[in-house]
């Protein structure tokens, strides 16, 4: 089930350049349903599920593991410690909230007092209830890395909300897709990424070594339905988007095209997605070598890289049966 996949790894502990504890789930989900698995020198899970086809394609379809959080820089005489972002968090978001560590240590984020101006990271602690320096070294290092603390719940019936939605509810979609698939024509090529928060980082060396003949990202995207926000023109609830282009790329026609035509064969609705800025792994595939024909798929997510990021289930299923006849029918 989409929904239990989705809690499993929502709940799994994957901050940037730490991701071998969501690695570790996945590669647990997807024992008996691929054909090989191995783990990459950044840290990607790439995984093969041989198409039918001898003719047939290799896809590499992206999903980062990654997770957005703070670094620690510095630990203070009174036990608080200083950090900076690792990908896009920002204060506003963090003050008053709840963050984890790898080993499981709790955190509370909050922002000094200022006399002028708007708080920035420099202004930003984080509570690790130590008094002393000393206490605090014993629990923390320099160089390690506080998430949102996982907590999954559902928002009416059809919406669920998440810290680590970006990207874990694509992971989700590429896991389910290698178990449900069954003798599609293409291979395909699984690749669980890291570090796409700090740039693309594993998908570029990935795309280098898959060496695919089509790619594909799957990842969130934002939205345009809440009060006083109408840009980018997606809803939740409204089925897949397909993107057109981001900042990281323009996606390739023939490839664009064929996901349209999969979520015709499926009979699932789609959006069509302008972003005017961000951007997925489909940026580094597309430019990897002499070039990859490369499209992304994009979930619609509302209130992305806070800690209630919200995705509609609706749109998940969509995406997934698209996906099934993509990788049956994609020829390009
Ligand atoms: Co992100
Ligand atoms: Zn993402």
């Amino acid at each position: 089930m989409l929904r239990d996949t989705l809690k499993t790894l929502l709940e799994a502990y994957g901050g940037v350049g730490s991701e071998h504890g969501v690695a570790d789930v996945i590669r647990g989900l997807l024992e008996g349903h691929v054909d090989t698995m191995k783990t990459d020198v950044m840290g990607n899970l790439i995984v093969e599920k041989f198409g039918t086809d001898d003719n047939g394609k290799r896809i590499m379809i992206a999903a980062h593991m990654d997770h957005i959080g703070l670094i620690v820089t510095h630990i203070e005489d009174n036990g608080f410690l200083r950090v900076t972002n690792v990908g896009g968090i920002g204060v506003d978001m963090v003050r008053g909230r709840h963050v984890v560590f790898e080993n499981g240590m709790n955190g509370v984020c909050w922002v000094e007092p200022k006399e002028t101006g708007t708080p920035t990271l420099n202004n930003l602690f984080i509570d690790i209830g130590a008094a002393t320096a000393e206490e605090a070294a014993a629990q923390v290092s320099l160089g390690d890395v506080a998430v949102y603390a996982p907590n999954v719940f559902n928002l009416g019936k059809h919406r669920v909300a998440s810290p680590a939605m970006d990207d874990r509810c694509a992971c989700a979609l590429l896991v389910e897709l290698l178990q449900y698939a069954e003798e599609q024509k293409n291979t395909i090529v699984g690749v669980f990424t890291t570090q796409e928060e700090l740039g693309l980082r594993g998908a570029t060396v990935a795309a280098y070594a898959v060496n695919p003949d089509i790619g594909l990202a799957l990842d969130v995207t934002a939205w345009g339905d809440t009060p006083e926000t109408k840009l980018p023109a997606v809803k939740l609830g409204e089925g897949p988007a397909v993107k057109i282009m981001d900042r990281s790329m323009v996606a390739t026609p023939a490839v664009r095209d064929a996901l349209f035509s999969a979520a015709e064969l499926a009979g699932v609705k789609v959006q069509r997605e302008v972003l005017a800025f961000g951007g997925t792994d489909g940026g580094a595939i597309q430019r990897t070598r002499a070039g990859v024909p490369t499209g992304t798929l994009s979930i619609p997510c509302r209130y992305v890289h806070s800690a209630c990021e919200t995705i509609d289930m609706r749109d998940m299923e969509g995406a997934l049966k698209l996906l099934l006849q993509f990788v049956d029918h994609v020829d390009i």
